[in-house]
């Protein structure tokens, strides 16, 4: 079988930039002191270091973090976006895990900073995202896993055209024990 996505596609060229409206973006996590910011802010978030499984102790830390986001991409195993307005710092975070460019799959991943909550800012990027993924790099499906007990998760899912398919038993061990998930999937060809 031929990859589905030939290998090298993921890490030539640059990052692109996907532009999403009212002044906001995805674009390449910068190392520059207000992304670092951004990332420490994130790691120490309730709500993102218990879903999103991470905690950031310091700039320094989020410096060698975001130059991990971009080794990722040039392994071809992930990519990953600041969501932000245009010249300013991450909002929030946005992208693709566990790619496999043979296989056709990857899976979505996303955070907003509390301040930039409420907006459909996670809707509108994973949106995007998933446009640039299926349509311009090419993969065919695109999983979005989360707990049963993180409904905003699962609303963002909706409404960036998952379809659910199923509940996971047991599948994610968060620092409070283990937790059921959902499965959610966009495949190629998909309505919006
Ligand atoms: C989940 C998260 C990314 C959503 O970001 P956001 O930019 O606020 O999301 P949006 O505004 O695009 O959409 C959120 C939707 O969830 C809904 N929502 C928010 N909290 C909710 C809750 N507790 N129960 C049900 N729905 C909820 C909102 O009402 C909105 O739906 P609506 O537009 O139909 O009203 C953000 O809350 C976050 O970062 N949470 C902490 C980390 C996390 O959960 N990461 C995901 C791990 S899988």
């Amino acid at each position: 079988m031929p990859a589905v996505v030939p290998v090298g596609r993921l890490a030539a060229g640059p990052q692109p930039v996907l532009v999403l409206t009212g002044g906001l973006e995805l674009r390449p996590w910068r190392l520059d002191d207000a992304d670092a910011d951004a990332l420490h802010t994130a790691g120490r978030d309730p709500a993102i270091s218990h879903w999103n499984l991470f905690t950031v102790g310091s700039r320094a830390e989020a410096r060698a973090r975001i130059e991990r986001l971009h080794a990722r991409r040039r392994d071809e195993t992930g990519v990953i976006w600041a969501v932000a307005p245009r010249g300013g710092a991450a909002v929030g975070l946005a992208g693709l895990n566990d790619v496999d460019l043979a296989g056709g799959t990857a899976e979505v991943v996303y955070w907003v900073l509390p301040e930039a909550r409420g907006g459909g800012l996670a809707v509108a990027a994973t949106r995007r995202l998933v446009r640039w993924a299926l349509s311009d790099l090419g993969l065919h499906r695109l999983v979005l896993c989360h707990s049963t007990a993180n409904p905003a998760s699962c609303r963002v899912a909706e409404k960036a055209g998952f379809t659910f398919e199923g509940t996971q038993r047991s599948a994610l061990l968060h620092a409070d024990g283990w937790h059921d998930q959902h499965l959610h999937a966009r495949v190629a060809g998909d309505p919006e």
